[in-house]
């Protein structure tokens, strides 16, 4: 890989200008989520053992260029605080003399991003004006690197650049999980529509040996088998997009795993009556809210026999009761197999995670990402220009 990392920099001295990812959940003004806050901590002090100042730059939210006060990162500087247990100052415009005036192991946060119209556009007058605050910048926003953005794109040419710490162990797993993996590689992919990760599924089909569809995802390839899926959730229109991915996998050689028994449903809501019946037995007033028994046990077959797994978006309705015992199965059963150093697991993207940590699984797993929107456009194959500006 071309990027440098925290190691290959000099930073004795330095103003180190750091793009972090804490776009945190909020609610009432507390943070519920502290992960992505923890998960910069070793760029921070590694930054600051190796004699340098650290100024943290980010976004929160989706303001759009213009100044929205519940997006205020000052919201979040007590969180970066007590999470990293450093001072943080927090500063909402005078970055310059914000920057002169730090002290000690002080750590500097900048006001959101995108409360400046040139962030979201790239503008380099914009990156020129951040990168005037540092002598070196990283990027630590493995999360925010799908966007091109004056932070993590246009900034990383006018200063000496590297990687943080998690950016780099995110790059590192995700090489590990689709750049050269062990084989066999099991993907996981589930959700509910086809539509949005047409291009995942795609690029999947080419580089793994089997690709296990879940959710209502699902439901969509059945139906373009020509069965019957009554009332679930379906996308009729993508039956011949699913049936060339069919096409596809068959070619390359890629086992595709669709439910082999389904958990059927007339409403929709948690202990919803239900019965497990075979794909071509839903009733028509039904709809599938999960995988059956049947098939999350040739899945855990799958795994025994895998070497890699990535994993993204749940096999059924996992938020309602019972319909999460497919993805909490097959989840343990990855969790466990890894335990055992007989499998390495890559998960991110959106739901996976809280489904995981439902399933009481995601501690086991190899890497869990911080990302969720990065992630699936790194799982597309899609270069992301924040790490292709750290390429150089
Ligand atoms: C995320 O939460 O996935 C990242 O912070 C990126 O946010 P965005 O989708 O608003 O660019």
């Amino acid at each position: 890989m071309a990027w440098k990392t925290l190691d290959d920099m000099d930073l004795k001295g330095k103003r180190v200008l750091v793009r972090v990812d804490i776009n945190v959940p909020m609610e009432n003004g507390v943070v519920t989520d502290m992960t992505r806050i923890e998960r910069i901590a070793d760029t921070v002090y590694d930054i600051q053992d190796a004699g340098g100042k650290v100024i943290l730059m980010a976004h929160y939210g989706r303001p759009k260029g213009k100044v929205v006060e519940s997006m205020s990162l000052i919201h979040i500087a007590p969180a970066v605080a007590d999470e990293l247990g450093v001072p943080v100052t927090f500063a909402d415009s005078d970055y310059r003399d914000a920057v002169k005036e730090m002290q000690g192991d002080e750590v500097l946060l900048l006001e959101n991003l995108r409360f400046n119209p040139g962030e979201e556009a790239n503008d380099p007058a914009f990156a020129k004006r951040l990168a005037s605050l540092c002598d070196i910048y990283v990027n630590d926003a493995f999360s925010a690197a799908h966007r091109a953005h004056a932070s993590t794109a246009a900034i990383a040419k006018l200063r000496p650049s590297c990687a943080g710490r998690l950016m780099a162990e995110e790059l590192g797993a995700l090489e590990a999980a689709l750049g050269s993996p062990k084989r066999p590689v099991v993907a996981v992919v589930g959700g509910a529509k086809v539509s949005t990760k047409l291009d995942l599924l795609g690029n999947l089909v080419g580089k793994v040996d089997h690709l296990i569809i879940g959710g209502g995802m699902a439901n969509t390839f059945l139906a373009a088998q020509g069965i019957n899926v009554g009332k679930s959730l379906c996308e009729h229109d993508l039956a011949d997009t699913a049936r060339e991915i069919l096409e596809k996998a068959k070619i390359v050689g890629c086992e595709i795993i669709l439910p082999r028994d389904i958990v059927v449903a007339r409403d929709f809501k948690a202990d919803a009556d239900n019965e497990t019946v075979a794909p071509e037995a839903c009733p028509a007033d039904a709809m599938i809210l999960d995988a059956g028994p049947a098939t999350v046990a040739y899945i855990e077959e799958v795994l025994t026999n895998a070497k890699t797994l990535v994993w993204n978006g749940p096999l059924g309705a996992f938020e309602i009761a019972p319909f999460d015992a497919a993805t909490n199965a097959a989840a343990q059963a990855a969790a466990k197999l890894t335990k055992a150093g007989k499998l390495i697991s890559v998960a991110g993207g959106g739901d996976t995670v809280a489904a995981l940590n439902q399933a009481d699984a995601a501690k086991d797993f190899t890497y869990i990402s911080t990302a969720g929107g990065a992630f699936l456009e790194w799982m597309e194959g899609k270069e992301l220009p924040g790490v292709a500006a750290l390429n150089g």
